[in-house]
Order: C-alpha cells, then structure tokens, then sequence
C-alpha cells in the first residue's frame, strides 16, 4: 500500500513563513540577526517606531495605551504569520494586550534571567535594561522564579539606548560614555563580583564589543536573541502560513532618522528595502 503526499505552491517552494518584527529603533535588528541565522529564508518585514523612542522612558500606561492599536494595524497592513515583539521594554509591558489585540501568534523578549542566573559562578548577576524594564513586575517574576539564590543588580539605562542609535547610524561612540553607564553597576558593592549580565534591551547586543572593553572583569553578557529564533522556529512549524509576500525584505521607520547611514545599517541586516512613514 503506497501513501500520496501531495506537496504543493509555496511549500514546494520551501516558504518558511514571513515574520513580522518590531522595536522602537534599531534595537531589533540584534533580534533579526539571530532569526536570520537560524532560519534563513523566513521572510521579514521590520519596523521602527522611532517617533515614540524612547519606550524606557514611558509609563506603563502609555505604552499599553499605544502598542495594541499599533501593532493590529501593523498586522494587518503587512499581512504576517507571526510578529516578534523585539523589545523588552514593550514586551515585559504590554505583551498581553497586543496578543488580545491581533490574531496571529505574538512572540515577545524575556529577559534572559535563567539563562544567567544558571550560568553564574558567583551567584552576583545584573540587569541590564531600560529604566521602564528594570521596574517592571514581569522583571521581579524571573527573578523570583529563576535567580532566589543570586545577588541580582538592576540598572536602567537609556542613554545606551542612544548610543547604540548613534552606533548604526554611523556615528562615533565615545567609549568613556559607555563606562560612565556601567559604573554604577561594577563599582558598587557587589560589583567586583558580577560575572554575568542580562543584556534586557534589545538595543544592548549591538553594543556587545564596546560593553566588553569597558568592564574591569570578565563577564559573561547574555541576551535572549538565540532563544527568540528557537521560539519563531517552533511557532511556524505548527502553522498554517499564508502565501510567501513579493518583494525583497522591507523595513518601515515610522518618523524615524533616515540618513544614508542609518538606511545601510537595515540593509546590512537584510532589509533591502527601507521606507519612512511619517504619520
Ligand atoms: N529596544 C528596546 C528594548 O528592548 C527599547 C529601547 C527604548 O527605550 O526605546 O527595551
């Protein structure tokens, strides 16, 4: 007894889906980077809500107050099978009101508290995120649940923020910008003994050699960038995708800085095509 399978149109054509990835800059691009290493030919539309960066500094309420609105529109002008919340600061905020607010699966950024609290000799780790993610209730979970036997340091930061936009749009970084951010965190009391860091913004592993050079000890940074791609892989594997989008890969700045550097950091990431909505 022989068994047909009849493999048809874009999985035939080897379609993996196309994934919708969003952040309030450039920060997502460290989350794509990793997406596009495991799964190569996912498709990918990126955007960039630039106009209401930065997300660490707003209330929980502004976010939620924008976020779900935003990305059901998003969803359904781009059309994709899942959209991948590369931020933490949306993520630990507003993950359940933009999963209520669209109908196709929402993978959001955890903190990669386990991850570093497992991996710490010391037991003395820091968090490294923005001021609005270090306070949230979602941050005090994972660290109850992950890290009960760690010394864990917070520190929100978004001048790193700005300094990782100014990286990709070409511009110089001062790496004595970079040490003042990280002096409270290493020359504190439980400084000298942190051995890991949660990099808790998706913004920060762009910055991952400059961060590295200005640290006194050697330290393990750790983001969740890899576990996102595992996350996206598994997600569309049980999913029924929609036909493969045109066009080469696009990313969208909404109000954002469009100088010619800042247009080639996103190719450099894949995103061919690159347009500014300004709203
Ligand atoms: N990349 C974002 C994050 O992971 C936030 C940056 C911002 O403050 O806008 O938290």
């Amino acid at each position: 007894m022989c068994h047909k399978t009849l493999v048809t149109g874009w999985v035939q054509q080897g379609h993996m889906g196309h994934a919708l990835i969003f952040d309030s800059g450039v920060g997502g691009l460290s989350v794509a980077a990793e997406i596009r290493k495991r799964l190569p030919s996912l498709q990918m539309s990126y955007v960039a809500d630039d106009i209401f960066r930065p997300y660490g500094e707003k209330t929980e309420s502004q976010l939620k107050a924008r976020l779900p609105g935003l990305l059901w529109e998003l969803s359904e002008a781009i059309n994709p099978d899942i959209i991948v919340i590369a931020c933490n600061t949306a993520s630990t905020t507003a993950l359940k009101e933009i999963r209520a607010a669209v109908d196709i699966p929402v993978i959001g950024v955890v903190p990669a508290i386990k991850p570093a609290a497992a991996a710490s000799r010391t037991k003395t780790i820091a968090v490294l995120g923005t001021p609005g993610t270090v306070q949230r209730r979602y941050v005090d979970d994972l660290i109850n649940d992950f890290a009960d036997d760690c010394h864990v340091i917070l520190q929100g930061s978004v001048n790193l923020v700005d300094i990782a936009e100014k990286k990709l749009a070409g511009k110089p970084v001062d790496s004595e910008w970079i040490k003042t951010e990280l002096a409270p965190m290493f020359s504190g009391r439980h400084g000298a003994d942190i051995d890991a860091v949660v990099l808790a913004c998706t913004h920060f592993p762009l910055l991952r050699k400059e961060l590295k050079s200005s640290v006194p000890q050697s330290v393990q940074w750790i983001d969740s960038g890899p576990a996102i791609a595992r996350r996206v892989e598994s997600v569309l594997k049980n999913l029924t995708l929609k036909p493969p989008r045109s066009g080469p890969d696009m990313a969208l700045l909404v109000g954002g800085e469009t100088s010619p550097e800042r247009i080639n950091a996103f190719k450099k990431y894949g995103f061919e095509r690159v347009v500014a909505l300004m709203p």
